[in-house]
């Protein structure tokens, strides 16, 4: 009898149907935000060093993610492939975060010491110079951008403002550290720590 009350009155359905989901929501999401594994960075994660955060606001700005997902899962053929599966732990100081499932190229989770530099400046140009069947685009203006240091500098402190450990040193330092270089300096010192601190093996 209540049953078909509820069904024939679409306002209380739709209310009872969202108190149902935010119940199933809140039991999902809630004990995640007091989980330390969760919201603890592991030992050695640290926010991103100046030239390092500049490369990943390029990174975003870009749409790498368009095509890049920054997520190893917990499958066998994952972990063969990229390495170690991602923790949540590695990516406390990531806003946003770049986990992503849209993987065009690889996972870049762990790219971070699989080639030089010098591969990646060329990669990033003119992707097909070193792989030939690729078909990533190449993104030769940041070869010539220059890094703008009193932008980051305002991104840090809005980052130390909302938590992040950022030293007030950190950031009287920022414009200097990236002082001359260019945006393809950044993306590169971004892309090579990507995976720093993942566990080793799997
Ligand atoms: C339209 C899709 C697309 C976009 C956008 C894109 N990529 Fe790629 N990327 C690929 C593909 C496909 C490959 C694999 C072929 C190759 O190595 O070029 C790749 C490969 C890579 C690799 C080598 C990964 C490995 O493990 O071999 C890196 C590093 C990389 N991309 C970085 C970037 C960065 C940084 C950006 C943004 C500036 C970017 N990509 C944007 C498609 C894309």
């Amino acid at each position: 009898m209540a049953h078909e009350k509820i069904e024939k009155n679409v306002g209380l359905l739709a209310v009872l149907i969202a108190v149902a989901v935010s119940l199933g929501g809140l039991a999902e999401i809630v004990p995640l935000m007091f989980q330390a594994e969760a919201i603890q960075p592991l030992p050695g994660v640290k926010p991103y060093p100046a030239l390092q955060l500049a490369g990943r606001d390029v990174y975003v700005r870009e749409g790498c993610y368009g095509c890049h997902s920054q997520m190893v899962r917990t499958l066998r053929f994952e972990t063969e492939r990229y390495g170690h599966y991602s923790l949540a732990g590695e990516s406390v100081y990531d806003r946003p975060f770049q986990w992503g499932s849209k993987r065009t190229g690889p996972d870049l989770a762990r790219v971070g010491g699989r080639y030089s530099d010098d591969w990646h400046r060329v990669h990033l140009v003119d992707p097909r110079a070193v792989v030939p069947e690729s078909n990533m685009p190449g993104f030769p203006w940041l070869e010539s951008n220059r890094i703008d240091g009193a932008a980051l500098t305002a991104h840090m402190r809005a980052l130390q403002r909302i938590g992040d450990p950022y030293t007030d040193a950190d950031i009287a330092g920022a414009a200097a550290e990236v002082a001359g270089k260019t945006e393809l300096d950044a993306v590169v010192a971004y892309l090579q720590a990507l995976g720093k601190h993942a566990p080793r093996g799997d």
